[in-house]
């Protein structure tokens, strides 16, 4: 029976243009897990998440349609995974508030997205400072087992771990499964055109879906360097989308050429990224399936939750 199985669970803010580091690190993952039939699986759209940085309705209802059919273009399969948006199931800010009032001020602030956030800007909001704590609620409400990330995610499973084993502690009984973050090394930290790690804060990414021409963009503007045996941030990414042993005669065969290097990146990106753009297009010109597959979603997500809600409220003396 598909109850049986372990669950694996991930999230993703709808808060900028998918990049080919989200798939390569994460979404990738999320669907060869989900299609390999092993587990029970639950993708969260973390729109309250990106309520943090997304200030304008138009605009959160745009990237929610945007990553919901970014996921179905890359090969979710909908009626094996339910996919649905966090806002829709009240019991992940419910829990969060739970986990607020059994964690301490100081435990948060040792977390590295938030000394990064309030060392560029001290008016963090608390919001931002809780973060790790709605995350924690997203993955335990849903007994998840396997939290595929990437390597910049690990330490807020770390923490949903830890929070997970405070409740049971504190309200002594096993209310909370510890989840397991899955990071997969050759792919935990993609980097970006200039050799940083990929991100949408950095301005240094390869979007997904691009064009040719942009992706041609992208490329042209990756950093090179001269002082090593091949430009190693063309090789890095290139390495993404094609074997190892292809590419070794190739950038022999063009050893110092970065420009004709760049190119065969290009039409090999392309290539790659080229059936995911074609579906993603496809998808666009029905809308009203995001809609039916998030309606789908929200009613599988919200029995799994209210359950777990049921356990919680009684283990703290609220039922
Ligand atoms: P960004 O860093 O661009 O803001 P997100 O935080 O929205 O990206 O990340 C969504 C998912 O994609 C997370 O699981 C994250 O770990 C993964 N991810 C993002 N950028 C990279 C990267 N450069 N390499 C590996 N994984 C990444
Ligand atoms: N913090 C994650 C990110 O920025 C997004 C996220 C929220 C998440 N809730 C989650 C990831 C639960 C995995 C599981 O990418």
């Amino acid at each position: 029976m598909s109850e049986q199985k372990p669950v694996m669970l991930s999230g993703v803010q709808p808060s900028g243009d998918l990049h080919i580091g989200n798939y390569f690190g994460a979404m990738r993952q999320h669907v060869e897990l989900s299609r390999s039939g092993k587990y029970q699986t639950f993708i969260i759209v973390v729109d309250y998440h990106a309520l943090n940085s997304v200030q304008n309705a138009e605009e959160m209802r745009r990237r929610t349609r945007e990553l919901v059919t970014g996921y179905l273009a890359i090969g979710l399969d909908p009626t094996k995974v339910t996919l649905f948006k966090q806002s829709e199931v009240s019991a992940h800010t419910e829990l969060a508030w739970i986990f607020d009032t059994i964690t301490t001020m100081p435990y948060l602030m040792r977390a590295h997205a938030y000394k990064d956030a309030a060392s560029k800007n001290a008016e963090i909001s608390v919001g931002k400072f809780n973060y790790p704590l709605l995350m924690a609620a997203d993955i335990l409400l849903y007994d998840a087992d396997v939290v595929p990330v990437g390597a910049d995610q690990k330490q807020h499973v770390e923490y949903t771990r830890d929070t997970a084993e405070k409740f049971n502690r504190i309200f002594k009984q096993d209310v909370f499964k510890l989840p397991k973050p899955y990071i997969l090394p050759e792919v935990a930290v993609v980097p970006g055109t200039d050799g940083q790690k990929m991100s949408k804060s950095y301005g240094n990414t390869i979007p997904l879906f691009a064009s040719r021409d942009e992706l041609a963009k992208c490329v042209m503007s990756i950093v090179t360097d001269s002082s090593g045996e091949r430009p190693e941030n063309v090789y890095a990414i290139h390495k993404l989308v094609r074997s190892e042993a292809e590419l070794s005669p190739l950038y022999e065969q063009h050893r110092g050429n970065y420009k004709a290097l760049k190119e065969a990146l290009v039409l090999d990106l392309d290539r790659y990224l080229a059936p995911m753009r074609a579906k993603y297009e496809e998808l666009q010109k029905d809308p009203g399936i995001v809609a039916e597959v998030l309606a789908a979603g929200r009613r599988e997500a919200c029995a799994v939750a209210e359950a777990k809600m049921e356990q919680v409220r009684k283990a703290i003396g609220v039922y």
